[in-house]
């Protein structure tokens, strides 16, 4: 896969992968190029933007092409699907077999927002998920007050590969993921006062299967919560991910850089 940006580690320092960052969103148009050159020299060597509809995704992948070290993911994010249509699904089927798609994303169910799409949400998410093992490339779902359903499709396909984006479910259901060999990721919300849950879950995840996220530009951690959301915000989801697993802020990055790595198929 396409070499340069993951290559700058300089004097065996760390760099950190953010594996979840829409960098494509209209919040950065004003800055997007310029942050993107700031991040990358904060450290950040990898990222992965995924996409929430066919425009989307068609930007993230143009972003990909035009940073060595941005990959990209595309599909229907379950609260779009009101921009779903059969044209822009033949798009997404040309977009995600471009090298640098990595995944497909981000795809799955939401109930938190609209729930009279539930049958909808469901089937789009079955054919992308489809499509995902027809490329053999992984998957990126939002799973957001939907668990039952979400595990229930997606032990459906055994054969397939991805995480959990922002993973918000039980320890139960994080052990039956983990089982089956999914990633989880962790992002701003583990910061938060109320976070115990996701730190239950994090206490429990073994150490390669956890990705670290920032869902750029929202989801911000303490104590830039309420900001517009950045990858270099990701220190504070590394420095919680170390103090709750007992390991360095360097070894939280040497092993999130793996993890991603591994699971998006980047040399
Ligand atoms: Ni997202």
């Amino acid at each position: 896969m396409a070499a340069g940006g993951q290559t700058m580690i300089a004097g065996g320092e760390t760099m950190i992968f953010d594996t979840h960052a829409h960098y494509d969103s209209g919040s950065f148009n004003a800055d997007r190029e310029e942050l993107l050159t700031q991040v990358h020299a904060a450290g950040v060597g990898l990222i992965v933007d995924p996409g929430c509809d066919e425009r989307s995704s068609r930007l993230a992948l143009e972003l990909a092409q035009r940073f060595d070290f941005v990959y990209a993911a595309v599909g229907y994010h379950p609260s779009d699907l009101d921009k779903y249509s059969p044209e822009g699904w033949e798009q997404i089927l040309e977009l995600a077999r471009h090298p640098k798609c990595v995944a497909i994303g981000e795809i799955g169910l939401d109930y938190y927002w609209d729930q009279s799409y539930k049958d909808l949400q469901k089937e789009v998410f079955r054919r992308q998920i489809e499509l995902a093992l027809a490329l053999d490339k992984p998957v990126i779902v939002h799973d957001r007050e939907a668990h039952a359903d979400s595990l229930e499709i997606v032990k459906d396909y055994p054969g397939l590969r991805g995480v959990f984006h922002c993973f918000s479910g039980s320890p139960e259901m994080a052990a039956e993921l983990l089982k089956r060999g999914w990633y989880l990721g962790f992002d701003g919300p583990i910061t938060y006062k109320n976070a115990r849950k996701a730190l239950e879950v994090l206490e429990i995840c073994p150490e390669d299967r956890i990705l670290i996220e920032t869902d750029s530009p929202y989801l911000s951690p303490v104590p830039m919560r309420g900001k517009r959301n950045d990858s270099r915000n990701l220190r504070y989801v590394i420095e919680t991910i170390a103090r709750i697993r007992g390991l360095s802020e360097e070894q939280v990055e040497a092993i999130t850089w793996e993890n991603g790595k591994r699971l998006f198929g980047i040399a």
